[in-house]
């Protein structure tokens, strides 16, 4: 498959792509496809691309910020959908980004991830008879209590092309009966932006700026409804983490909808306030380079997130997933990744693993900095293949 850009394709008729970004996963998942797109363009390639946003996520930490560390052009649109129900902010979604589309008329739609604007774009665009490509298809948890693994079995359903990450991606595309021919393996393009800015990160040196050492503390992030949404399973793994990391000091930026929690259910005493000191310390959500040089520096990272349990495999840092499934095996089996569930012994058993572990860094096949140029590389070349198609007899 090319996975670099062809003189060649001066001349070829314009490809319009319209690109969606919603919340603060699918900004970082974005940014290559978006710098592959002015590569292609500087090569000689007619392509024209909107960015629109659905302002899924509004704050400035959960998304202007990430504009301006990954260099994102600011959108072109905002639907400014905001928060609500799912069926709230999927519907409202749906019908916001309908008149854009008739506007640009795109030939294809690119939508990234999981998440509800993910859905909701591809669904509306599918109906009006628009390409959709979707990055990142085919990870499966299996667990349909997640409104993430309806999306993505949604999303994978109606989808022309499937871009996959990994060989068990095409494996689950493969047995859900989705033909061959749409499912290209293309990599990861969070490791895209992860290589690009590794070294920005650690000039950054957010970690060094806390007093914190190179491993000599852990990271947390927590934002599932299944872990936040009950005190009782919120307190079981703040108590366990505090216990399993003895007095390494934990740092956890905190997702605005868990910072509602914790103070709905009373437990915001429990993290202290000077980075550290063991214990868990709360951050605001952190941008990009800070974070990632945050992670880069832990001993550990405990967490429910999807993208971090890819990103720690890359970085060689032990990762705790708080969860009981993940969409993502490869990180489990070939990265530095474990699954440690909800409850106490797991979670207590799954950081003393982690904190023996050697996490030493391994990178799965095509996580390799080119994944975005081989996305822009496909769209152009099956565009160019169908304008070249000879008309069908009438
Ligand atoms: C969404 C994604 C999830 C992803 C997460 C990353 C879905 C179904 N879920 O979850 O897969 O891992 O983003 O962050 O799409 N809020 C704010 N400010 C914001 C955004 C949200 O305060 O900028 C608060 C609001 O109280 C809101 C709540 O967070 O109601 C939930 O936001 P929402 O976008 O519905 O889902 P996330 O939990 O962020």
């Amino acid at each position: 498959m090319a996975d670099s850009f062809s003189a060649s394709w001066r001349g070829m008729r314009e490809l319009r792509l319209t690109i969606i970004v919603g919340a603060r996963p699918n900004f970082m998942k974005v940014a290559p496809i978006v710098d592959a797109l002015n590569a292609a363009r500087s090569a000689g390639a007619t392509v024209a691309y909107q960015l629109v946003h659905t302002g899924q996520h509004y704050d400035a930490r959960m998304s202007g910020a990430f504009f301006d560390d990954l260099g994102l052009p600011r959108p072109d649109i905002n639907l400014e959908i905001g928060s609500g129900s799912h069926a709230e902010q999927t519907g409202r979604t749906m019908m916001a980004v309908e008149p854009v589309l008739t506007e640009f008329a795109p030939h294809v739609l690119i939508v990234v991830g999981d998440v509800n604007s993910t859905i909701a774009c591809a669904l509306t665009a599918t109906k009006m008879g628009i390409k959709v490509a979707h990055v990142e298809a085919g990870l499966r948890s299996g667990d349909r209590t997640m409104p993430e693994e309806i999306n993505r079995l949604g999303v994978d359903a109606i989808a022309d092309i499937l871009y996959t990450t990994d060989s068990g991606a095409d494996a689950n595309l493969a047995h859900e009966g989705v033909p061959a021919e749409r499912v290209v393996m293309v990599g990861n393009v969070m490791i895209d932006t992860l290589e690009k800015h590794r070294a920005r990160a650690a000039e950054r040196g957010y970690a060094a700026s806390l007093g914190l050492t190179p491993q000599g503390y852990a990271t947390m992030t927590l934002h599932r409804p299944a872990n936040v949404d009950t005190a009782e399973r919120f307190v079981e793994i703040l108590d366990a983490l505090r216990d399993g990391l003895g007095d390494l000091p934990v740092i956890f930026p905190i997702h605005p909808r868990t910072r509602a929690k914790a103070e709905t259910f009373g437990l915001m005493g429990r993290f202290i306030n000077t980075p550290g000191a063991p214990g868990i310390y709360l951050t605001e959500p952190l941008g990009y380079l800070e974070f990632l040089d945050l992670n880069a520096n832990a001993a550990l990272v405990a967490t429910d997130s999807g993208g971090l349990q890819e990103e720690t495999t890359i970085l060689g840092v032990p990762c705790v997933t708080l969860r009981d499934n993940t969409e993502r095996p490869i990180t489990v089996s070939e990265g530095t990744n474990r699954l440690a569930g909800t409850r106490r012994a797991g979670i207590l058993a799954g950081l003393a693993d982690a904190l023996a572990a050697t996490g030493t860094p391994s990178r799965p096949p095509l996580w390799d900095g080119r994944s975005g140029t081989r996305i822009v590389a496909d769209l152009i070349a099956r565009h160019n293949a169908q304008q070249t198609k000879p008309a069908e007899p009438a």
